[in-house]
């Protein structure tokens, strides 16, 4: 996610790449008297109509934060029904994605992951490896400070090798090491639930996204809350650094 920054889109266009941290599912359940693991699976529903909406909207790139590095850290039979939604996933829709011409990309640490769940991932990608449609990006045993870890990890493999020399190393060549370089950074990262945090999601990739929190939980997320967040989006004027468009100060806030 390498691509530099230069300076938003047209009003009325669809932000490039959409990145979305799915919360609330946990919430969602606890307040309709169910278990966390129903808001999980209602959950899943929400994925598949964000998904078309996206495709719908002409986003480029969408990317949902699926279980972060720290997830681990919760109830081992929680973190057993999320590993099993994802297999279920996988198998039941990767058809439907394909079909769609959706590309699946995964983002995070692999090597933790049971060897059926990382085959499924890698079967994923290569399916779809050719499609030309939405980009989708799932976040799985994502962590965006190990991410940048490992990313250094490599640089320093390679200045000890003698291959890179030590001032060479910018925060483009660091960007290039990251676990999906080629793809533009987010526009809009959406967080629901009502908080307010990214949570170890995109830091790196973040500097100049736009943030927008909604105080749904993400099983009642769909289309219109797509819109709406875009809609918002396109009220920001993203400035990375450099100073207002001319004229820019007198739109109504
Ligand atoms: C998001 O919902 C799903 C994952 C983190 C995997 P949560 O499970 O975090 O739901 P809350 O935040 O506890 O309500
Ligand atoms: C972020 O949500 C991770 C995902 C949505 C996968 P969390 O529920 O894990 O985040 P915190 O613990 O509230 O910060
Ligand atoms: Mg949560």
């Amino acid at each position: 996610m390498s691509t530099p920054a230069t300076g938003g889109d047209p009003p009325g266009f669809a932000p490039r790449h959409v990145a979305l941290i799915m919360d609330g599912n946990g919430r969602w359940a606890a307040q309709r008297g169910l278990p966390r693991g129903e808001g999980h699976r209602r959950g899943v529903e929400a994925l598949r109509r964000t998904v078309r909406a996206a495709g719908a909207l002409g986003i480029e790139v969408l990317t949902i934060f699926s279980f972060s590095a720290e997830n681990w850290s919760r109830p081992a039979a929680e973190v057993f029904d999320l590993m099993g939604l994802l297999r279920r996933f996988i198998r039941k829709d990767l058809l439907d994605l394909h079909q769609s011409n959706v590309k699946v990309r995964v983002i995070g640490e692999r090597r933790d992951l049971d060897r059926d769940i990382e085959r499924l991932l890698a079967e994923a990608e290569d399916l779809t490896r050719a499609n030309t449609g939405l980009v989708l990006v799932v976040a799985f045993n994502y962590g965006s400070r190990q991410e940048i870890a490992r990313a250094a990890q490599k640089l320093a493999a390679e200045v000890a090798a003698g291959r890179l020399a030590p001032e060479a190393i910018t925060a483009e060549l660091l960007a290039s090491r990251l676990d999906a370089p080629d793809l533009p950074e987010p526009d809009l990262i959406i967080r629901t639930s009502g908080e307010q945090r990214l949570s170890n999601f995109l830091l790196w990739q973040a500097a100049y996204s736009e943030l927008v929190f909604l105080p749904i939980y993400w099983p009642d997320f769909d289309r219109a809350a797509l819109e709406g967040a875009i809609a918002e989006y396109r009220r920001r004027e993203r400035r990375f650094g450099g100073l207002a468009a001319a004229g820019a100060g007198t739109r109504p806030s």
